[in-house]
């Protein structure tokens, strides 16, 4: 009994084993194909040290109605596939196989499709064999009639895709015509071949990119063992490591580096070793020779990519033809020759093809959460005489922060001799004397290796890291004056003895990055007495800081709210800082040719210099409307509480009249010296102003520190506004240019104010926060 039982048993592991050994891929592990042994798609040939694998794969899942499948080889300590068998004739619906037949043919076979990678002449049956190599070559041989090797009949290093491997050629053979290079992907999300590629040129024997057959950058001659282009530094001699050979038929650069590779990315970027090598900044490598621009355009335009944000257009653009197979780069072209072409982005899902929009044809929607496509912009070129205060249209500085970035990045790579450096100083230089007009910018980058800034006006200012690190004595706790939405702000002295505060975003804060292009791009634009005046920025490493002329007085808040300082601001300074905020606002609302929000106006955003004028800070939550649309609407309402008008909090409509609602609250705060939301009413402020105001008793709002030191009639006046800009239907809330002719102009009739809706503060809150959508800057007037 025992024994049959163990011998069921026995019998079935024997079974259970056989059929493991059956079901198992029969070449797993395998790095040979030999003939009628077909590959199929579950199974894969591996290099015998494991380092490349050779399979069928499928693009980005099956979730779309038509499925592609791919031969490739991938290198399997940087996840690539640095060949493909078949990018540009994908197999749809089944994935097929990989074969030889019997006569020698390599091929790959599917139910509806072959295609033949390499075919043996007519009626020369041959006895072949094919090897993954650990060089990453899929290699065909013809074996001797003993098994052993004869020749080499093909190899997948002849049909090099865009990366090239050690070992592998890029040249020609004028006998046979043929010709090793590289092609780009379209893009990274597809495999077919894109617009560039790197090959040797007959002509000059140099190694060139080329975009749709023009020369866009070329390696230089070859002397003495590199590239004239090439030879600045150690770490382009080990990534660009060739040897030439020529003779009568053959021209080739073999890649002789032993461990390094070249990808091609699909913007024609060489990619050595991991390090991009670009002539997307043409200043910094040699033999680059991007297209002149048209007139129209600035050189900084061919800079490519320009800035680009995420989100939608509002209108549909121009969208070219599909067929013409166009990529990113083809596209920026298109934008960059149509003068009237403002933005452009890819057309399709795949990141290929190319749309485009006009000036003013179509408004740019932003998205928060960072769907939706990345639309590229370029800059407005109209330069109006006269107008001595330029004021650039949105992504002028986000440009030139793109440019620094990518700047950095390429020069970790190289050192210039000296001399070039100087040069390419002044160059730059002009790129940045164009902002200069407004400001003096001064940037440190790498480390301080390499560090320079621009000036305009009398002084200079010098950025680099470490000089800010000085200036804030390592951002000690002592020299920090207060904690913005993004990050600390610290007191600093630069050695000149002029004082700054600095603003560090915090590191590794996503949205704060967001917030400082957004912070920088704007007051670089913003230039007026009442805005704070950014110094400079300074970016290094994970390093965003941003840098302002320093408010002796600090904020606002600190003196309303405090029972000490109140008494300093005294009715002519209140009324000062109330005229000062208002022109702030009209010019951001009005004047500024872009129309701008705040949408987080608050006391601790109010700074106050030494002779306590009053300075908008804090643009970090500022949006830009487009002149043409008056509102927006937005699901990421940011704000504080207490300062955001209720049509904001509940729809997230964004108009300026947010900014009027919470101008209205500071100017009631202003002259109460109270809170909009404490705990001394059981209304809110502007309820308990209402209160007073039908009561006839509007004077006792007034702040009782300034002990009937005031003019009446300007008190009132300043709560009748305070309560018109508070009105709870936008529509009935003045404009900014109307709150200051209603300032400035007494006889001005004002109209009367409405009921504004008698929340609680306590009931406010608690609609807040049951609001998820709702993200507050901060819980409250700091
Ligand atoms: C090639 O092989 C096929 C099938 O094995 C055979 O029918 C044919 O005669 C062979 N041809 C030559 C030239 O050997
Ligand atoms: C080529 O390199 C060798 C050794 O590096 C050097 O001696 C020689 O002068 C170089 N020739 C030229 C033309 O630069
Ligand atoms: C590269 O080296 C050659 C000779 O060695 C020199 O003539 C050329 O100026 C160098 N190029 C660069 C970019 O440094
Ligand atoms: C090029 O590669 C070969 C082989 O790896 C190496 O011996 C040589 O030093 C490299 N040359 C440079 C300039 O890095
Ligand atoms: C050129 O060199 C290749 C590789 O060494 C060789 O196979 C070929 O015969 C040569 N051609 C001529 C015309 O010398
Ligand atoms: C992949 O592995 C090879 C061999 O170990 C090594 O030479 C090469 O540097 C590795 N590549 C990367 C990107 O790690
Ligand atoms: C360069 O290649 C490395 C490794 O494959 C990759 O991580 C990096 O993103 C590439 N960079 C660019 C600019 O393509
Ligand atoms: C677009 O690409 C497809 C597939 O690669 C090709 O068949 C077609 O000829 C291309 N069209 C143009 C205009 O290059
Ligand atoms: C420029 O692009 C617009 C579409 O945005 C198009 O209507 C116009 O014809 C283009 N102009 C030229 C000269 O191609």
């Amino acid at each position: 009994m025992v024994l049959t039982l163990s011998k069921r048993v026995l019998c079935f592991i024997v079974t259970f084993t056989c059929l493991l050994q059956l079901t198992k891929p029969s070449n797993l592990r395998e790095d040979t194909l030999l003939q009628g042994h077909p590959l199929a798609a579950t199974n894969r040939l591996i290099s015998p040290s494991g380092l490349y694998t050779l399979r069928f794969f499928q693009l980005d899942g099956g979730s779309e109605a038509n499925t592609k499948f791919y031969l490739g080889i991938s290198a399997n300590n940087f996840s690539y596939y640095v060949w493909l068998a078949n990018r540009d004739n994908p197999i749809h619906d089944d994935p097929g196989v990989l074969t030889i037949d019997e006569y020698g043919n390599l091929k790959i076979v599917s139910s509806t499709t072959t295609m033949i990678l390499y075919s043996v002449e007519a009626e020369s049956n041959k006895s072949v064999r094919a090897s993954l190599l650990d060089t990453g070559n899929f290699v065909l041989h013809e074996l001797n009639s003993d098994g052993s090797v004869k020749r080499v009949l093909w190899q997948s290093f002849d049909y090099p895709t865009d990366t090239i491997l050690p070992g592998m050629k890029l040249g020609y053979d004028k006998h046979s015509g043929h010709k090793w290079s590289l092609t780009t992907r379209r893009s990274y999300r597809t495999l077919w071949s894109g617009s560039f590629s790197l090959s040797l040129d007959p002509k000059t024997n140099q190694l060139v990119t080329r975009w749709r057959g023009a020369i866009v950058w070329s390696s230089g001659e070859w002397r003495n063992g590199s590239f004239c282009n090439l030879n600045s530094s150690s770490h382009e001699r080990e990534n660009f490591n060739f040897t030439f050979f020529s003779n009568e038929s053959l021209t080739y650069f073999e890649y002789a580096s032993v461990s390094g590779f070249l990808i091609m990315g699909p913007l024609g970027i060489i990619n050595a070793s991991g390090v991009p090598y670009s002539c997307t900044d043409s200043e910094i490598v040699s033999g680059c020779a991007m297209p002149q621009p048209p007139k129209c355009r600035k050189d900084s335009d061919l800079y490519l990519p320009s800035w680009n944000s995420f989100g939608a257009m509002s209108r549909k653009g121009y969208i070219f033809d599909e067929r013409e197979n166009l990529t990113i780069s083809d596209c920026w072209m298109r934008c960059l020759k149509n003068c009237s072409c403002e933005a452009y982005t890819y057309a399709f899902k795949d990141a290929t093809g190319c749309e485009i929009w006009s000036r003013h044809t179509s408004d740019f929607v932003e998205s928060n959460s960072g769907v939706g496509r990345p639309i590229f912009f370029f800059l407005s070129q109209t330069k109006t005489k006269g107008k001595k205060r330029r004021i650039w249209i949105e992504g002028a500085a986000v440009g030139v922060l793109l440019l620094i970035v990518s700047f950095i990045a390429s020069f970790i790579m190289l050192w210039r001799k000296q001399k070039e450096r100087v040069e390419k100083r002044k160059k730059r230089a002009n790129i940045f004397s164009d902002i200069g007009e407004n400001t003096e910018i001064s940037v440190a980058c790498d480390e301080g290796r390499e560090q320079w800034n621009e000036k305009t006006g009398n002084d200079t200012h010098k950025f680099e890291f470490i000089t800010i690190l000085e200036a804030t004595d390592n951002f000690s706790f002592t020299n920090k004056i207060g904690e913005g939405g993004f990050g600390p702000v610290y007191k600093g002295k630069l050695p000149n003895g002029q004082e700054i505060a600095i603003k560090r975003l915090s590191k590794s804060s996503g949205q704060g990055s967001v917030e400082f292009r957004n912070e920088a791009m704007l007051i670089v634009k913003l230039q007026h007495t009442n805005l704070v005046r950014l110094l400079g920025f300074c970016i290094e490493r994970e390093e965003r800081i941003l840098v302002y002329e320093y408010m002796a007085n600090k904020s606002l808040n600190l003196y309303l709210f405090d029972a000490t300082t109140r008494t300093e601001l005294d009715w002519k300074i209140r009324y000062k800082i109330i005229q000062g905020i208002a022109q702030g606002l009209v010019y951001l609302h009005h004047y500024s040719r872009l129309k701008v929000l705040h949408r987080d106006l608050k006391a601790s955003n109010i700074l106050l210099d030494n002779e306590l004028n009053p300075k908008i800070s804090d643009f970090g939550m500022a949006r830009i409307l487009t002149w043409t649309r008056v509102e927006e609407k937005t699901n990421r309402i940011v704000g504080t509480y207490g300062y955001m008008s209720p049509e904001y909090v509940m729809s997230g409509v964004i108009s300026s009249k947010i900014d009027v609602y919470s101008f209205g609250v500071l100017l009631l705060e202003i002259v109460s010296g109270k809170k909009n939301i404490s705990d001394s009413f059981s209304l809110n402020l502007i309820g308990y102003a209402w209160q007073l105001w039908i009561q006839g008793e509007a004077l006792k709002l007034i702040d009782t520190m300034l002990n009937g030191s005031c003019p009446d009639i300007q008190v009132i006046r300043c709560i009748h506004i305070g309560l018109l800009c508070t009105q709870d239907k936008a529509n009935d809330r003045p404009t900014m240019l109307e709150v200051i002719s209603f300032l400035s102009n007494e006889n001005t009739q004002l109209p009367s104010p409405l009921q504004p809706p008698l929340y609680t503060s306590k009931s406010v809150k608690e609609e807040c926060c049951s609001n998820n959508e709702i993200t507050l800057s901060m819980t409250s007037g700091k």
